[in-house]
């Protein structure tokens, strides 16, 4: 595995990283303040119950599926990957499977790259070695942004490759159901959906649910991204009666998503206060298998008091 910053240091390699991801003090300062913010959320889990769940947990693969682009997969799979490695203790990899139009490296600042997915499928690499360390710990294998490396490459040796891997590995598929969305659904055990709040979002993942199911994998539930409260927008409930699937998050549109991407960063670790960061967090805390206990707003206590 290669550190990122190392390379950075070392000026040498041949791995670029855009000018933002090297940490110019106004993200930096930013970070300080992740830790307090991140830890008053954690408040009801303990070191102990992180330590307990770290031992018995086998390495899981995640896919983050959705019938259509563009709705949020690759920025959930970056926030996942730091947020469960930082703040959860589960050890993870993010890997692009997205070989045909792959955002993952370039939306940490990776652009060119000397051993990517496309190298291990084709038996040129080992797995292992295709990992890099981003700077602020976010680990990737990200898929080749050279047209001509997409030659004799086989998706579907995806499983076995993933399986050397001895970590939990979080897959950034492709959108639908073409032949990169269905291997990267084959190669994982458990789904993760994600949606925007409109009819043509939500009806997709109905079929991906179906084909999601007849390959045996566990359906983790679905995450609502975009969210603007508006009255046009589809409800979770009408989700959940559309999809029949669970919802278990609900990202709010967030500009400061956005100025991440443009810094290169994981939004958690970019601004810890943005209000996307809790949805986020809290999203991570459950697929960990944790509940976030909120504490009770005024008028949530002032209720109960007359019930
Ligand atoms: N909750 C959000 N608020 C604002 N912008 C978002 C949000 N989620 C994603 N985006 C932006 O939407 C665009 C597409 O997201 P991306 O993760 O690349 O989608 P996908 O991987 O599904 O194609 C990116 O510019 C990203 O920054
Ligand atoms: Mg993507």
């Amino acid at each position: 595995m290669r550190l990122l910053k190392s390379f950075y240091k070392k000026n040498n390699s041949k791995v670029e990283l855009g000018s933002e991801t090297t940490g110019k003090t106004g993200k930096i300062l930013k970070h300080n303040t992740n830790k307090k913010k991140n830890q008053m959320l954690k408040q009801n889990i303990s070191d102990e119950k992180l330590d307990e769940k770290k031992f018995n947990s086998e390495p899981r693969k995640i896919a983050i599926v959705s019938g259509k682009g563009g709705i949020g997969k690759t920025t959930l799979a970056i926030n996942l990957g730091y947020l469960l490695n930082k703040e959860f203790k589960m050890d993870n990899v993010v890997v692009d499977c997205n070989m045909t139009t792959p955002h993952l490296g370039v939306n940490l600042g990776l652009y060119n790259v000397d051993i990517t997915l496309n190298h291990i499928l084709k038996d040129v690499s080992k797995a292992e070695e295709g990992i890099f360390e981003h700077n602020t710990g976010v680990k990737v294998i990200p898929s080749s942004l050279k047209l001509t490396d997409l030659s004799e490459v086989d998706m579907f040796k995806l499983p076995e490759k993933l399986d050397e891997l001895n970590m939990h590995v979080i897959l950034d598929s492709a959108p639908g159901l073409g032949r990169e969305g269905l291997a990267a659904i084959s190669a994982a055990d458990e789904i993760l959906f994600v949606t925007q709040p409109y009819t043509s979002a939500v009806v997709d993942l109905y079929r991906c649910r179906k084909i999601a199911e007849k390959l045996d994998k566990k359906i983790l539930g679905v995450v609502v991204n975009n969210r603007k409260n508006k009255n046009h927008e589809l409800t979770d409930n009408e989700i959940e009666k559309i999809t029949e699937i669970p919802v278990i998050g609900s990202i709010p549109y967030d500009m400061e998503i956005e100025r991440a991407l443009v810094k290169k960063l994981p939004l958690s670790f970019y601004n810890p206060k943005a209000k996307s960061n809790d949805a986020l967090y809290s999203l991570a805390s459950t697929i960990a298998g944790f509940e976030i206990k909120r504490k009770k707003t005024f008028f949530e206590n002032l209720l109960n008091s007359f019930r």
